[in-house]
């Protein structure tokens, strides 16, 4: 192999809508991965996507302290300025010309036919011009910096594809200039209370990560779906048929620990609420210094504002020499 090409340098790159404050699901299945990758000679690039967020057209206020409140819940997760380049995707209106000129090459029918597409569309009961665009804008958030690495959730995948085939047909007109981007599908569907995926603004299901552990041990204990036919303590349980409590331990609860409760859950020797407290017990080992950091941080508002601002510089002035070499190559000069 190319030994320039193995020694290049990762470029990590995600990005998380402005929807509001972290729950369990976005930080045990991303951003701590987020994290891990943050060693080495990666060059890590993590934002906010206020953009993509407005296909919802939220509230303005809302929008402004939901971007604030996501980029300080990466900082007390551990993404850490110093290594990584913190952003909003809006700080680089870059991006929106890089997707300007990646529209020109995308069949309209592609877009209209991928399944993050029609998710979307369903979900909105129409489709505006910029949610049919929505990959198009993700793509030039990936193919601004040039990322190869692409830590997403499984439901982004598809995104991505349509990132590499951007890629491809712009360096089939142009002439090489993209690296091919990677999805790291992150497997893990954390599952909220109900068993079904944690979501976003569901409530009942989510458990935020910001939460009193009390709180979260109180839900977990009255609403936590187990295994739906251990009815009583003295019945034997399949911990790969519970629902919400074994997932999550299999995630946080250290391996020896884990196959221990799996055996008593199968030999009736553990009763589902003590399991519950000790997966809520292993829970706050994690978050407990989450929390420590959100609460410093919260007295630090400027300073989450300084980071954000020295983020977007750092990564416009990587995301403007790209777009300076799109705009040569594609014919656009600027007068
Ligand atoms: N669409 C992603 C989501 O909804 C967020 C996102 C926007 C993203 N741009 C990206 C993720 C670029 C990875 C890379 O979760
Ligand atoms: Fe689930 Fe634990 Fe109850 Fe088994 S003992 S069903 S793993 S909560």
């Amino acid at each position: 192999m190319n030994s320039e090409i193995t020694e290049k340098k990762a470029v990590v790159l995600s990005g998380i809508r402005a929807t509001g404050r972290l729950h369990l699901g976005n930080y045990l299945g991303a951003v701590r991965h987020f994290v891990e990758y943050q060693t080495g000679s990666n060059r890590c690039m993590y934002f906010v996507a206020d953009w993509h967020s407005l296909t919802e057209c939220p509230d303005p206020t809302k929008l402004r302290g939901n971007l604030i409140e996501m980029v300080t819940d990466y900082l007390a997760a551990g993404l850490d300025p110093e290594k990584s380049i913190i952003y909003a995707q809006s700080s680089v209106p870059e991006i929106a010309e890089l997707s300007l000129c990646l529209s020109m090459l995308q069949p309209l029918g592609r877009l209209q036919g991928l399944t993050t597409v029609k998710d979307l569309v369903r979900k909105h009961g129409s489709a505006t011009l910029g949610l049919v665009t929505y990959p198009v804008l993700m793509a030039a958030d990936i193919l601004g910096p040039k990322a190869t690495v692409i830590p997403v959730g499984e439901d982004q995948t598809a995104n991505v594809e349509l990132a590499r085939e951007l890629a491809r047909r712009f360096n089939n007109r142009y002439g090489e200039t993209f690296p091919m981007p990677e999805a790291i599908k992150e497997k893990i569907k954390v599952p909220g209370l109900n068993g079904e995926k944690m979501g976003k603004s569901d409530a009942v299901n989510a458990v935020d990560i910001g939460a009193p552990i009390d709180d979260m041990r109180r839900r977990y204990l009255k609403d936590g779906i187990t295994d739906p036919a251990r009815k009583t303590r003295s019945d034997p349980g399949d911990p790969n048929k519970c629902l919400s409590v074994y997932p999550v331990h299999a995630l946080v609860t250290p391996e020896a620990e884990l196959s221990r409760v799996g055996r008593q859950c199968r030999g009736a020797e553990i009763g589902c609420v003590e399991c519950k407290n000790l997966l809520v017990d292993n829970l706050a080992k994690l978050i407990e210094p989450f929390q420590a950091k959100r609460q410093e941080l919260d007295s630090k508002r400027s300073e989450v504002v300084e980071i954000l601002h020295e983020g977007g510089k750092q990564a416009r002035r990587i995301i403007s020499e790209t777009v300076a070499e799109v705009r040569e190559k594609m014919g656009i000069v600027i007068y």
